[in-house]
């Protein structure tokens, strides 16, 4: 129990866990790469990759060379590759952090060539191949002279070339074929760097759909989010039981009795049909609380699960707790025990990634 308004426990034993029996998994060759992006989820980026490092995993992750940038300052060491967009300001800036970046297009190429000439460094990069979600990536089809241009550049250090997966949460046979699509373009690139002399650098195809869904997918490393925090994101088999890494909570501000057709927070969208209870609740849209579930949502107080009544307001919000023994200060559980995170994904109509991640900096962290 806390003193904060609102606040999340984290479990690092649970996460422990969930590394561990990844890890038991794998075959021998693959290792963890760590995705550590926005906050690693909102779960504490160093945090999470410190307990990573503990079981000996230390190659890392994350979106943009701001959260690399911060990891390095804050002492994070071992290897961090940035998977997205680097402005060209900034090359160098990840150079000096020790940061390796992501080749998302073509275009880029020449211009890194020319600036690494320039400063007389080497920038160390991955290669991003599109095998089909067509975000970013190189297409695989590219001429051999642009693919020279990549792998055989004495300004450029290639420590990987990996791929990302769009459909691998998903049976459907349509989207089990393409999956199966994917990875034989990219084991086809492969082949291809192979037949010319030039070296991938590390594999890496699979994040936590492709490792629970696809385990003969087999490369030098898996990238793995969501499923070492407990959560589920589209459909996956459990190939190993994974323990709920985040649970978040708010305290009940005050308790009040409203008489019949009372209208309760902004705009009175709820209106008590009966006398009921009604408690306030420390949490709202400021603490990233999702405010679509207004009038909607639930909590869990006492063990009972409450629905929230009325708008979600910045800061507060408030819930029905006429059947339940509750008093100023009880602790409601907003997901956790009673009510997982998954189901206020679902209730939601989002899914757990964005819940987390949207969990912003005013909510303290508290790790167990
Ligand atoms: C390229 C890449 N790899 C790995 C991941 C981790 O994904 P997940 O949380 O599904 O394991 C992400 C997340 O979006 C990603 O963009």
């Amino acid at each position: 129990m806390s003193n904060s308004r609102c606040y999340l426990e984290i479990n690092r034993n649970n996460f422990r866990h969930n590394v561990i029996g990844l890890q038991k998994i794998l075959p021998a060759q693959t290792k963890i790469l760590g995705i550590i992006k926005a906050n690693y989820y909102g779960h504490g980026d160093l945090e999470m990759a410190e307990i990573m490092q503990q079981q000996g995993v230390n190659d890392f992750s994350v979106a943009t060379l701001r959260e690399a940038v911060s990891l390095r300052q804050r002492g994070l060491k071992g290897s961090l590759l940035v998977l997205g967009y680097v402005d060209r300001n900034d090359w160098l800036k990840a150079h000096i952090y020790d940061v390796i970046m992501t080749i998302a297009s073509f275009d880029q190429i020449a211009e890194m060539t020319q600036l690494a000439k320039e400063k007389g460094v080497r920038f160390a990069v991955e290669v991003k191949v599109d095998t089909g979600m067509h975000r970013i990536g190189i297409d695989p089809h590219l001429p051999d002279d642009q693919l020279a241009m990549i792998y055989d550049n004495p300004n450029l250090q290639v420590i990987g070339t990996y791929s990302h997966l769009c459909r691998a949460d998903s049976f459907a046979p349509e989207d089990v074929e393409f999956t199966h699509k994917q990875k034989d373009l990219y084991d086809q690139f492969l082949q291809r760097l192979k037949d010319k002399g030039y070296a991938s650098g590390r594999t890496h195809l699979c994040a936590s759909p492709g490792i629970l869904n696809y385990p003969e997918f087999v490369y030098d490393f898996v990238r793995p989010g969501f499923m070492l925090l407990g959560f589920t994101v589209g459909e996956v088999r459990e190939r190993y039981q994974r323990k709920p890494v985040m649970a978040w909570y708010s305290k009940v501000e005050m308790v009040k009795t409203l008489e019949a057709d009372e209208g309760i927070s902004y705009g009175h969208i709820y209106r008590t049909d009966r006398q009921r209870k009604i408690a306030s609740l420390t949490v709202g849209y400021g603490d990233g609380y999702p405010r679509r579930l207004s009038n909607k949502g639930h909590v869990v107080i006492n063990g009972v699960k409450v629905p929230i009544v009325g708008r979600i307001c910045m800061d507060q919000m408030m819930v029905d707790v006429s059947d339940v023994d509750c008093k100023r200060e009880d602790v409601a559980t907003l997901f956790g025990e009673g009510y997982s995170v998954d189901e206020l994904a679902r209730d939601s109509e989002t899914i757990v990634d964005e819940i987390v991640c949207d969990i912003n900096e005013r909510v303290e962290r508290i790790y167990l």
